[in-house]
Parts: structure tokens; C-alpha cells; sequence
């Protein structure tokens, strides 16, 4: 990497100084030859920022904000004294600051976007400052609580200027998985979707009284706020946009108050996006039974003349190719394990934001609202309503 690749930068750093004014001013205008004039103009450096440094940022989706090409971390925020500084000082290049103040970091200088890796229910508040500041934004899934929320979120960034961190997008399998599709080796069309999940989905952090993923004013509802949302949006990418026609959702065993179990129905509908085209009212099934003790998680996609099976929520696992008689023919298989799974995605934001690559994968806010609106009528039944601020009148106590 080059330091004229950081010049905004170094003409902060350098001009902080009186005495060092000259020299910034000299390496400003440095000596080009005519070979490097006629060269096209090299596209911008993303200056990134990072607000929350939990669990999903230590090692899914931190790293590759400096470690992506194009892409350099300027700045860290989390409201524990000392913790975002202890996170900066990992960042290579000395250069990033940790702060301990939204407004602060906010103001650092020539930040160009943010990921916003806090809680779901402290995104729309982060969102808004954020854009408020003129900064892109890059945020965690699920990106409200509800779909008035992500509709808000989206409203006060703009969707020009929002990425959603729908990152299974952006993995090879998900490709394979699509030329699959593409190539017709399930047919000419999707006759049906089927999801099945028992357990918990590989949800982190679930012990203690009362996991914040169980805690509707900070998740949105229970774990299919966290778990579903994935397989919500991979069915939306890979199949087409679903219409929703009834649900189910209810609680198996006693304990947290928020909904253990869902069953949800619906019709895939035709979408420019999808390489095959669904039949006429072909049918989706999810069923997500978090309160049981076996681990079963899979994804069916069936077409006239075969079907595609795997597990959805894996960056790695094989997926195998049914005849219709529903015998293997084929294995999909030798998935590299990527070191940072969001590492694909937040290279191609990097990219969209540079200017230099446009991927059809990428996750912005129409498909995250999409699954939001979903997501609601799933759980609707449960909560009596899914409107604004509906974990302030839901009685979770009483749900026990
Ligand atoms: N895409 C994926 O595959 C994936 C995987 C896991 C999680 N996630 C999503 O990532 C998000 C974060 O999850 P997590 O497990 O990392 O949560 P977490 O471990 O609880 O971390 C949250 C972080 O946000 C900070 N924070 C909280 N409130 C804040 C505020 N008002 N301003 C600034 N910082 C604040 C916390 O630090 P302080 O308390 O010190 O401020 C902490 O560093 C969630 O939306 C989750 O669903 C996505």
C-alpha cells in the first residue's frame, strides 16, 4: 500500500504540526513522470469505521476491514472505557483510533462509511447519526426489529448508501448453488422450497437467564430474528421474493417468554434476480423448532426434475444433487473454510463504494426489508402486532 493512497490522511497528521507544513506540502506534489500522468486515475481508498467490537467483529467481520483491498480502518467505537482503544492498537499501521463517543467518532477525520455491529435494537439510533454525518452504511443483520423499523433505517440513509450484512450472499457455495440452478440440474423451474431446523442454528451466546438474542427489545422477537433472517434472505437471492400465506409461532417450553417455534408458508414469486424462474404457485415450508434437543438444519430446493439438498447454514458444507427419484448424482463439495466468513462481502461493499466492481450478490436494504416484512408476518400471531416499539407492550413476563 502506498502512503500517496492516504494523502487526505497524511495531510491531517502532517499539518497538526506547524514546522512539518513544507513537508506535507512537498509530498503532496510529487514528481510524476509522463507514463504515471497517462495512467487512469487509481480509485479511492474506503476509509472505514467500525461502531460495536463484540462477537461478530472479533473475528467474522473485523479483520477484513483492513484486510480487503482498498479498504483501510481509520477508526473503532464502543462505550466501554478502554475497549475500543485496546482494538484500535491490533489494527496494522498504527492509524486507527478507538473511541468511546458516537459524536467523536463520527467526527474523525475523513471517514468515509461505518459497519454498525451493535445490537438490532440500537441500529436505527446508530443509522441515523450516521447518516445524519454523511457517512455510507454497512450494517448487521437483522437490521430492525420490525419492518417499520428497517423501512426507517433505510428511509434515513438512503438505499443508494445502505449495505445489509446478509453475508452468505457473497460465498462461493451460494454461487455454486446458483450456477447449479442456472445450469438446470434440478430443471427448468423451482417447484418447491422446504427448510427444516431443530436446535438452535449455531446462535451464539445462549447461556444465562435471559440471552439478549431472547430479548424482544433488543433482538426483535426470539431466535428466528437471529437464525431465520439468514435462510429468509438465501431463499429471496437464490429463489425469488416469497408472498407470504400463514405461519405458526408458539412457545414449546417454559422459560424466556419469546416464541420457541415457527411454521411458515408461502408462494415463491418471479424475480429478475434468481437463475430459474419458479413454477406457478410454487409452495415454500420453513419450520424453525428451536426448543428442540436434536440438531437437524436443512434446506430443500426442488425443480422438475430433481432437487438440491444441503444444510443452509454452513459456508462450507457439500450440497448434493437429486435425480427425481431423489438418488444422489451428484456432490458439491470442497468449500474453501474461510477465515473471516464476512470477508467476501465486505469486499465487494469496499468494491460498490470504490467504484471499481459491482456484484449482483450484494445485500442492500430492499431485500433486508423484504425479509423484515416477513419476519413480521411470521411472528405477528405471537406478539398480537408487530408495529413500532412492540417489545414496549409486550408482556414476556406473562408469556413464561
Ligand atoms: N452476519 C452474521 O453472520 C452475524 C453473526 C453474528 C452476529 N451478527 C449480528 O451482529 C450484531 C452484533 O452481534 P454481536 O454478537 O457481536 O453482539 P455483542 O457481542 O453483544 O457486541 C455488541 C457490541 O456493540 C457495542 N455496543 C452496544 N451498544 C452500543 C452503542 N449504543 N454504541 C456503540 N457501541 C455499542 C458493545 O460494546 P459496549 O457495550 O462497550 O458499547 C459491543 O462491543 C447483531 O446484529 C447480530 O445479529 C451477525
Amino acid at each position: 500500500m502506498l502512503l500517496r493512497d492516504h494523502f487526505p490522511t497524511c495531510l491531517v497528521l502532517l499539518t497538526r504540526r506547524d514546522s512539518v507544513v513544507a513537508l506535507s506540502m512537498a509530498f503532496l506534489t510529487p514528481t510524476t513522470t509522463t507514463a504515471e500522468q497517462n495512467l487512469p486515475a487509481r480509485p479511492p481508498f474506503i476509509r472505514w469505521g467500525i461502531i460495536g467490537l463484540g462477537d461478530v467483529t472479533r473475528q467474522k467481520s473485523g479483520p477484513p476491514f483492513w484486510k480487503c483491498e482498498g479498504s483501510e480502518l481509520v477508526a473503532v467505537m464502543r462505550r466501554t472505557p478502554g475497549k475500543a482503544q485496546e482494538f484500535a492498537k491490533q489494527v496494522p499501521g498504527g492509524r486507527c483510533v478507538g473511541y468511546e463517543n458516537l459524536e467523536a467518532f463520527l467526527q474523525h477525520p475523513g471517514l468515509d462509511a461505518v459497519y454498525v455491529a451493535t445490537r438490532p435494537g440500537t441500529h436505527l439510533e446508530i443509522c441515523k447519526a450516521v447518516a445524519a454525518a454523511g457517512k455510507k452504511v454497512y450494517v448487521e443483520k437483522p437490521v430492525g426489529r420490525c419492518a417499520v423499523e428497517t423501512a426507517s433505517i433505510l428511509k434515513a440513509v438512503g438505499a443508494d448508501k445502505l449495505y445489509t450484512a446478509y453475508i452468505s450472499r457473497a460465498y462461493p457455495r451460494t454461487e455454486a448453488v446458483r450456477q447449479l440452478l442456472k445450469e438446470g440440474a434440478i430443471g427448468d423451474r423451482i417447484t418447491s422450497v422446504s427448510y427444516v431446523l431443530h436446535g438452535k442454528g449455531g446462535a451464539r451466546d445462549m447461556d444465562g437467564p435471559m440471552p439478549w438474542r431472547l430479548d424482544p427489545a433488543q433482538s426483535g422477537g426470539g431466535l428466528i430474528m437471529d437464525v431465520g433472517c439468514h435462510v429468509l434472505d438465501r431463499i429471496d437471492y437464490l429463489c425469488g421474493p416469497i408472498k407470504f400465506l400463514r405461519a405458526e409461532a408458539k412457545r414449546m417450553e417454559p422459560g424466556t417468554g419469546v416464541e420457541d417455534y415457527v411454521r411458515f408458508e408461502g408462494v415463491l414469486q418471479q424475480a429478475n434476480w434468481t437463475p430459474l424462474l419458479p413454477s406457478r404457485n410454487a409452495y415454500v415450508s420453513c419450520e424453525w423448532d428451536f426448543a428442540s434437543v436434536q440438531n437437524l438444519d436443512e434446506l430443500i430446493i426442488r425443480g422438475s426434475s430433481g432437487s438440491l439438498r444441503m444444510i443452509a447454514m454452513s459456508a462450507v458444507a457439500p450440497v448434493y444433487v437429486l435425480d427425481k427419484a431423489d438418488k444422489v448424482n451428484r456432490v458439491v463439495d470442497n468449500f474453501e473454510v474461510p477465515e473471516h466468513t464476512a470477508q467476501a462481502m465486505i469486499q465487494a461493499v469496499t468494491d460498490d463504494l470504490r467504484g471499481t466492481r459491482r456484484s449482483a450478490f450484494l445485500s442492500k436494504g430492499e431485500n433486508a426489508l423484504r425479509t423484515s416484512m416477513l419476519l413480521d408476518r411470521a411472528l405477528e400471531g405471537y406478539y398480537g402486532n408487530r408495529d413500532d416499539r412492540f417489545w414496549e407492550v409486550f408482556d414476556s413476563q406473562a408469556r413464561r
